[in-house]
């Protein structure tokens, strides 16, 4: 049985340790930390089962009988408790962003080096059953070559704008998902891109020196083209779909529902809106990227959506967001030579 500690109790912490402690099999939660632990998180933790709760993650990390760490704090400590959790000698599954600062991703790159410790990052829709599907198609040759690949990704509402000022910006807090959803299905790099963005949800998020909405086009490593949609705003819910197109057909997935029923009367045919949002729509994949790094250490196999895959969405993030500024399209390794690689 592989000992866990989770370290931030906010709402994807409460979503892994209960899925850990509910459906993933040879892992069990020991310890949960928060500095900002309320009667609230304390009454969850109880409630799954999890015995041990602090404020400080280092009693996590100085606990042997702990071999790994999910971090799920904000994104701005993630990089620094990586590389204490390293030190520590624990396996990492780390959220998604590693950081938005390359030079500290780069830290944590180094720091693993030989080590033998596991580091995964949670780009969790490469485990979701429809996005899995779809990308089997694509690499087993069923559609072709691919030519142009179609990726659809709106949220319901626009969060609040002091989280968007701690965000990093669209391209590094929403699209970072979309871009390695690019690399997964298309099984090649993000060589180029064109971003076009604007402001067409809420004015004040334009005032915080974002934008809400945004169109990214790329050129990919074996030829093919890519596009991604983004929206702060879908007035019907979670919108996320994908579709890849080839020189012998094309794989497409629609939206999750919450079932399938269809109502047809005199006004229209009726289907169901797409569900809610991440936590709804995504619950399956978030138990199965978990599963897989448990299994990783367990058989000591390497994890599959390892450091690189942390770094190379946030090369190309800073790429688009480069792109919009200047107006011009911009290729990933200018950004990644400026950081020497
Ligand atoms: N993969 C996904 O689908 C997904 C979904 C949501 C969030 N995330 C990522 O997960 C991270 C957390 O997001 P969230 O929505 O759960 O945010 P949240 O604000 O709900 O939770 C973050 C928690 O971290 C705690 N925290 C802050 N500093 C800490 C520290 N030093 N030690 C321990 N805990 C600390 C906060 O008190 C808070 O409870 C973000 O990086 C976000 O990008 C990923």
């Amino acid at each position: 049985m592989i000992n866990v500690g989770i370290i931030g109790a906010g709402r994807i912490g409460k979503v892994h340790g209960e899925s850990i402690m509910r459906y993933v099999k040879g892992a069990t939660v020991k310890a949960v930390a928060d500095p900002f632990m309320t009667p609230e998180s304390e009454q969850w933790a109880n409630s799954v089962g999890i015995c041990e709760v602090y404020k400080d993650y280092r009693k996590i990390l100085d606990d042997k009988e702990i071999q790994a760490v999910l971090i799920c704090s904000s994104t701005d400590t993630h990089s620094s408790i990586s590389l204490e959790a390293i030190s520590a000698g624990k396996h990492i599954f780390c959220e998604k962003p590693i950081d938005h600062d390359v030079k500290k991703i780069l830290e944590v790159k180094k720091a693993l080096e030989g080590g033998g410790i596991k580091y995964q990052v949670g780009f969790n829709r490469r485990y979701d059953h429809n996005f899995k599907k779809a990308q089997a198609a694509v690499a087993s040759g069923k559609i072709g070559e691919l030519n142009v690949l179609k990726i659809c990704s709106r949220d319901p509402a626009a969060p609040p704008v002091e989280y968007i000022k701690v965000s990093g910006g669209i391209f590094l807090d929403m699209t970072i998902h979309d871009f390695d959803m690019v690399r997964f299905m298309s099984g090649a790099e993000i060589e180029e891109v064109f971003a076009y963005g604007a402001v067409l949800v809420d004015p004040e998020i334009g005032s915080a020196g974002d934008i809400d909405t945004a169109v990214i086009s790329m050129k990919l490593s074996n030829g093919a083209l890519a596009v991604i949609d983004n929206c702060r705003r879908a007035s019907y819910g979670y919108d996320q779909r994908v579709e890849a197109f080839g020189s012998l057909g094309q794989v497409a997935i629609s939206n999750d529902t919450e079932s399938s029923a269809v109502i047809s009367d005199s006004s229209g045919v009726h289907a169901e809106k797409p569900l809610l949002f991440f936590l709804e729509r995504y619950m399956d994949s978030y138990v199965a990227e978990v599963s897989e790094f448990i299994d990783c250490i367990e058989k000591d196999t390497p994890v599959k959506v390892g450091i690189d895959c942390g770094l190379l969405p946030v090369l190309i993030g800073l790429a688009a967001k480069k792109s919009l500024v200047t107006g011009a399209p911009v290729k990933t390794s200018e950004i990644a030579a400026e950081y020497g690689l």
